[in-house]
């Protein structure tokens, strides 16, 4: 994948991640999952867990992205999303969808979807340049500020 290179590489996540990863979800997300979740949805067999990891000259390597998401079928179901602060609009969650979106096509997988906050427009920003559509709302559906959730999808062709 152009977006994958020496520097700048997608893998598995591991039980050793959760820390990092916990670290981006609690600097990223207004509700993010529990350490306790995310070792859940490592063991889960309907779960992936992809990182974009980033080559360090001096500390060896840094976990700049994450992205967890659901195979139901032939379906996808994101469910996190976050990269970094210090480390965002350098293509990592682009990355990490498109990462996704070859290994679930090879899957079988049809159609992705994910419920997003009206209100954060990069990550709406960047569901549209990936092809997202809105399709539906969810009222009330974050429990943190009752705020609604649109429901995007797209097609995998
Ligand atoms: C949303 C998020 C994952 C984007 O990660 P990122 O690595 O910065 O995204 P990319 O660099 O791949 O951006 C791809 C495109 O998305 C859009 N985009 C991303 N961030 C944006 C922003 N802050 N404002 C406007 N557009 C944005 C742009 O079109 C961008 O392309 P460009 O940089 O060529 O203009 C990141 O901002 C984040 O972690 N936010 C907090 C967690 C979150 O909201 N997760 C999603 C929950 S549904």
């Amino acid at each position: 994948m152009a977006c994958i290179n020496n520097n700048f590489w997608v893998c598995d996540a591991k039980k050793s991640d959760v820390d990092a990863i916990d670290d981006i979800l609690r600097s990223s997300l207004p509700d993010p999952l529990s350490k306790a979740m995310v070792v859940n949805e490592l063991l889960s067999p309907l779960s992936r867990n992809l990182l974009l990891k980033v080559k360090e000259t001096d500390s060896g390597e840094i976990i700049a992205g994450y992205l967890n998401y659901w195979v139901i079928v032939d379906e996808v179901h994101i469910q996190n999303l976050a990269v970094r602060k210090d480390m965002r609009r350098q293509g990592i969650a682009s990355c990490l969808m498109s990462e996704m979106l070859v290994r679930t096509r090879e899957e079988g997988v049809r159609r992705t979807t994910l419920e997003v906050r009206p209100s954060n427009n990069a990550a709406l920003a960047l569901y549209e340049k990936m092809g997202f559509k809105k399709a539906g709302v969810r009222r009330g559906y974050y429990a943190d500020t009752k705020e609604d959730a649109l429901i995007l999808w797209a097609e995998m062709d």
